[in-house]
């Protein structure tokens, strides 16, 4: 390696790191509450990697418990204010918080694209998100409406009303650093709520980058001190998350194992939580679909992101006729695939996330050849890469093979043939998780039956729209092993919020419900 490519990095990392007063090799804390980063926080110290080269960026100092306990102490106290903050001045907050994520869009995007790996067009996109959710919330904090309902009793009155919730606890994923996150908080914050984050150990920097934003936006406003920041490990600090009595909701996107932890955690307290897990999302492509569309569709959901995304395409059903010829289509797309450095505009691929990631994608494919699968591209790790660079693979499988059920999170797609539409239907629907599913053809009746009740079990079910890259205007979920929860537009809002049924009596009589007589004097 010459010394010429290391100097080009160095300037590169230096500079991305410098655009939020953080540099390489340093130690910076990983805890925020009450409007500043904590300077002695009680967890290990933590090492975050530059997925390129597999170098150490920066060194983080993780929360203990006692920080946790004290950021949600924190939140509780600014709880206490910013809820009594009517709502649309909530929103003016959110409004300037986007607007501080629109003008640092591209440091951020830099930032997310050197630690979490994802390349350059993708990071913005995630900011843009973000964005996005804050206009969305600005909007709904006018709209947080109640119903009126009508009531049996005469002269009375009867309607729900929606109030704030607390101390929301957000987990998130290196995936979507700062978008996925972001949905929680922009709308909790409208909804009167305070957030504890505990982001993912793997893109420490990119989390404290945001909470910097935060800080500068919120300083001397109502909303100072209602972000709080918990960097650690899951066993540690999400554990001391999910335990707090005072957390009445956490929002938590990951495995369906987190899930499972997550849910076993809230259910002892009887608290509530919004899950966002695994997904193992399937193409169909019927023989009458445009293949050009589909074509890119898949490319961009199962190589997009490195195949790091919840909605990544990880299955795809070819109809017979089509199949040889759209498999021909795909693997030459895969060909023009450029893998490299995600900060450089040519290339469409970056590396994974970490050592471990490698191993997984590593892993997978042996246990899936030995299962019976068949490698029809790809499958090499890219070792003199230097980093987690890895090719995309495409794999021919069978349905009944164990592993095809799992998401492994990586770029690796399974491929399977089918007669009929129906048949399509039950394959798709036939694994745990129901995240997002796409369905190719220009006919519309085998549209509307992917979209009947009796079609894709999805929470995410689109026509000739690949599975990744939904919208924020739409509830964002899946179903089964995907958790139940949603997150983002339509009516989300009301999972931060706590529902109130009111019923006023104006009368001077006292009829009870049901028709029910007890007569006291
Ligand atoms: C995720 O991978 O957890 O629909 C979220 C998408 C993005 C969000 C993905 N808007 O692919």
């Amino acid at each position: 390696m010459s010394t010429k490519v290391a100097t080009g990095r160095e300037t590169k990392v230096n500079e991305i790191l410098g655009a939020f007063a953080l540099s390489p090799g340093s130690t910076v804390s990983g805890v925020a509450y009450g409007g500043a980063f904590a300077t002695n926080p009680a967890g290990a110290v933590l090492d975050t990697f530059d997925p390129c080269t597999g170098e150490v960026l920066a060194h983080i100092q993780t929360a203990g418990e006692s920080d946790v306990a004290r950021a949600v102490a924190e939140g509780e106290k600014a709880f206490v204010r910013w809820r009594t903050v009517p709502a649309p001045q909530r929103g003016e907050i959110v409004r300037r918080l986007g607007n501080g994520f629109r003008q640092r869009k591209e440091d951020l995007a830099r930032l997310i694209s050197l630690e979490n790996g994802k390349i350059l067009t993708e990071a913005r996109g995630e900011v843009q998100e973000v964005i996005d959710i804050c206009d969305l919330a600005v909007g709904q904090s006018r709209q947080l409406f109640g119903k009126e309902i009508a009531s049996e009793r005469r002269d009375h009155r009867l309607i729900e009303q929606w109030h704030p919730l607390g101390v929301v606890g957000i987990i998130s994923a290196f995936n979507f650093p700062v978008a996925v996150p972001g949905w929680g908080w922009a709308l909790a914050l409208v909804c009167g709520d305070t957030i504890a984050w505990k982001p993912s150990s793997l893109t420490p920097l990119i989390s404290i980058a945001a909470q910097k934003i935060y800080h500068e936006v919120t300083a001397g406003t109502d909303a100072e001190g209602a972000f709080s920041l918990v960097i650690g490990r899951g066993g540690a600090v999400g554990e001391a998350l999910l335990a707090d009595q005072r957390v009445p909701l956490i929002q938590a996107t990951g495995s369906c194992a987190l899930g499972e932890r997550v849910s076993a955690a809230v259910a002892r307290r009887s608290a509530k939580a919004i899950l966002e897990l695994g997904g193992n999302n399937a193409v169909v492509v019927l023989a009458d679909a445009d293949l050009n569309l589909a074509t890119r569709a898949v490319v961009f959901g199962a190589v997009g992101t490195a195949g790091q995304r919840c909605t990544s395409t990880r299955r795809l059903i070819l109809q017979k006729p089509i199949a040889e010829k759209f498999l021909e289509r795909l693997t030459a797309a895969y060909r023009t695939v450029s893998i490299g450095d995600p900060l450089e505009a040519q290339t469409l691929m970056g590396p994974l996330i970490s050592s471990d990631a490698v191993n997984d994608y590593r892993e997978g494919l042996a246990e899936m050849q030995k299962q019976g699968g068949h490698v029809i591209y790809g499958g090499s790790v890219l070792d003199g890469k230097g980093g987690y660079f890895v090719e995309p693979a495409i794999v021919k499988s069978k349905a009944d093979m164990p592993i095809v059920r799992e998401e492994v999170f990586a770029p690796i797609l399974h491929v399977f043939e089918v007669d009929t539409i129906e048949e399509a239907i039950e394959l798709s629907n036939s694994v745990p998780q129901g995240l997002s599913s796409g369905l190719f053809t220009t006919n519309l009746t085998s549209a509307e039956r992917w979209l009947s009740a009796t079609g894709s079990d999805c929470g995410i079910a689109n026509v000739n729209v690949g599975t990744s890259g939904a919208e924020i205007g739409g509830a964002f979920g899946g179903e089964k092993a995907t958790g139940g929860g949603r997150q983002a537009g339509s009516d989300a809002w009301k999972g931060y919020m706590r529902r109130q049924t009111c019923t006023i009596n104006y009368g001077s009589e006292l009829p009870l419900a049901q028709g029910v007589s007890f007569p006291v004097d």
